[in-house]
């Protein structure tokens, strides 16, 4: 497990996409420049998984101040069912209680059985039904 740093860029993308993330944006917020601002400003970290050298496992740990959020967790098929996920969410919580943030969440699509039990194992619960999830954004692209 090791902090990514913005050299990794390629790397976490290849396996974003290799996990087959439909949520990444290339042209908008997961463009380098982007990240590029988004890691200098202090609450966003990448943390990677990596094994015999391969970048293996991505979380992207995020917090407003009040709230930790664990976004795009994600491991290359060749390497699931190791025990990376559950790994990647942990060091995610230690960057989180360093930083002295005590509430952690995740968005799940539905229909994500495995992210959904990967999170129930680890003490994650889940919010009453009928949560909606509301965004307002400039175009598909952002
Ligand atoms: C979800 C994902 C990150 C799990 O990665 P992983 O490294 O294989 O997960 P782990 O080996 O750490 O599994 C830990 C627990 O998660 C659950 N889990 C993981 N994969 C599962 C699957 N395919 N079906 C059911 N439960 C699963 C199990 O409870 C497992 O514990 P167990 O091994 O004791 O049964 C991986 O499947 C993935 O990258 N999926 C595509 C991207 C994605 O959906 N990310 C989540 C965004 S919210």
């Amino acid at each position: 497990m090791r902090i990514l740093t913005l050299q990794d860029y390629d790397g976490w993308m290849a396996v974003w996409r290799a996990a087959g993330l439909t949520s990444i944006r290339p042209l908008g917020r997961d463009s380098r420049d982007a990240f590029a601002r988004q890691l200098a400003g202090g609450t966003h970290t990448l943390i990677g998984a990596e094994v015999d050298g391969d970048l293996a496992g991505v979380v992207l740990v995020t917090h407003d101040g009040r709230k930790g959020w664990l976004n795009r967790l994600a491991v290359a098929p060749a390497y699931r069912h190791l025990g990376l996920a559950a790994r990647l969410v942990g060091e995610a919580e230690r960057v989180l209680q360093a930083e002295g943030i005590k509430v952690y969440a995740a968005l799940i699509e539905p229909g994500n059985e495995p992210s959904l039990r990967l999170f129930k194992k680890l003490g994650y619960v889940e919010a009453e039904a009928g949560m909606h999830y509301v965004s307002k954004r400039p175009g598909p692209d952002a």
